[in-house]
């Protein structure tokens, strides 16, 4: 028998030549073998070819009012392999629970500066950006508790609804070009209130995750009709352009029947990677870290690797935003809402998914 090491250097080596592989692994004839090479994948991502950069700076709102659907998870596992895989990524944790700092092991006792500071107060972004023990290439705004009461505390401030959106462009445009983020993830509470009214503002693109369960489009229409909202009055770029199915559990037919129903409905927004319930994705934030970075060779880690590489190539199409400096591109253009709402799948609007009531009937 071969040493197991040799064989999964072999493997490797052998992969890279483009051997035949099955479900795009090698022919591994053991579960532990199998585990071990996509640890190494994930764990060598750097020697890996790295994801495309996006054709603009992509500011994407994380939303689903609905709470525990995985906006947090994705948000902080999307950001880690985007960076594990060379795009600079920003997080910004907008919700008072301050779970994704948690999870990027970033500090959020209260009086940390946070993103608190830039909405409520005079901070600029670049003061309460910290960084990441995951990635060099990753950093985090993270939120304190005192983002709790912006909801209250932002209703007599001046255009209210732009504060993250302008913080942002103010954070991008001070950036020299080769340090500003490919990505900037916005991970939304679990309401429609002014945090996530500010985060849909802030952002070109809204990522839904969808949790495959029952009652999983249940209040969804509510969100997209924010967002269309949004897009009439206050940013008319917005589009829901990804959804994320997440919590995929492959023992119940329920599962693959939310999954068909949100394909038909969603069409191609829908990534084509499904992230699985996985323990180790729910035990890694116990640890301050993500998936990647606490089971690399978990379904979990490698699921969020895939759908991270199928959004970066997405991204690679899209068009630059006139009122945003491309990544890696010198500043030199105005402040303004970007114009391609439809530009990726040729409809703005989104159709709102029926009810359960409507469904039975
Ligand atoms: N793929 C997964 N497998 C197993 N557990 C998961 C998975 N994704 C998320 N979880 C767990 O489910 C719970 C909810 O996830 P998460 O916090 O990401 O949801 P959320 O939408 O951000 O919640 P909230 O609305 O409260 O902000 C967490 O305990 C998380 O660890
Ligand atoms: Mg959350």
């Amino acid at each position: 028998m071969t040493d197991p090491g040799q064989r999964l250097r072999r493997s490797l080596a052998d992969q890279s030549a483009g051997s035949p592989t099955v479900n795009g692994m090698a022919d591994f004839d053991s579960p532990i073998a199998m585990e071990a090479l996509r640890a190494t994948r994930v764990l060598h991502a750097a020697d890996q070819e790295p994801f495309p950069a996006p054709g603009r700076i992509r500011v994407i709102t994380i939303a689903n009012q609905k709470g525990g659907v995985g906006k947090t998870t994705s948000a902080v596992n999307l950001g880690v392999a985007l960076a594990l895989y060379g795009l600079r990524t920003l997080v910004v944790d907008l919700d008072p629970q301050g779970n994704a700092s948690t999870a990027l092991g970033v500090e959020h006792s209260v009086g940390t500066p946070s993103v608190y500071d830039a909405l409520v107060g005079d901070s600029s972004l670049s003061e309460v950006v910290h960084p990441t023990t995951a990635s060099p290439l990753l950093r985090c705004v993270p939120a304190t508790i005192d983002l709790a009461g912006a909801e209250i505390e932002l209703v007599s401030v001046v255009a209210r609804e732009y504060r993250l959106r302008r913080a942002i462009e103010a954070h991008l445009q001070t950036l020299p070009p080769e340090q500003r983020p490919h990505y900037v993830l916005v991970d939304c509470p679990p309401s429609l209130g002014l945090l996530t009214l500010n985060a849909l503002v802030a952002g070109d693109e809204v990522l839904i995750p969808i949790q495959c369960e029952y009652y999983a489009l249940e209040g969804l229409g509510q969100l997209l009709n924010n967002i269309d909202l949004v897009r009439q009055h206050l940013n008319p770029g917005i589009a829901v352009r990804t959804i994320l199915l997440t919590m995929y559990d492959a023992r119940t037919r329920l599962a693959d029947q939310v999954a068909e129903e949100v394909r038909n409905h969603f069409g191609p927004l829908v990534l084509d990677t499904v992230i699985p319930r996985n323990v180790r994705v729910s035990e890694a934030p116990g640890y301050g870290q993500s998936v990647l970075t606490y089971d690399p060779g978990s379904r979990g880690s490698t699921s969020y690797v895939e759908a991270a590489r199928e959004l970066a190539r997405r991204g690679v199409a899209l068009p630059p935003l006139a009122s945003r400096p491309a990544p890696g591109m010198p500043v030199g253009v105005s402040v303004g809402a970007g114009t391609d709402a439809t530009a990726a799948h040729g409809t703005a609007a989104v159709p709102v998914p029926p009810s359960a009531e409507e469904r039975k009937r």
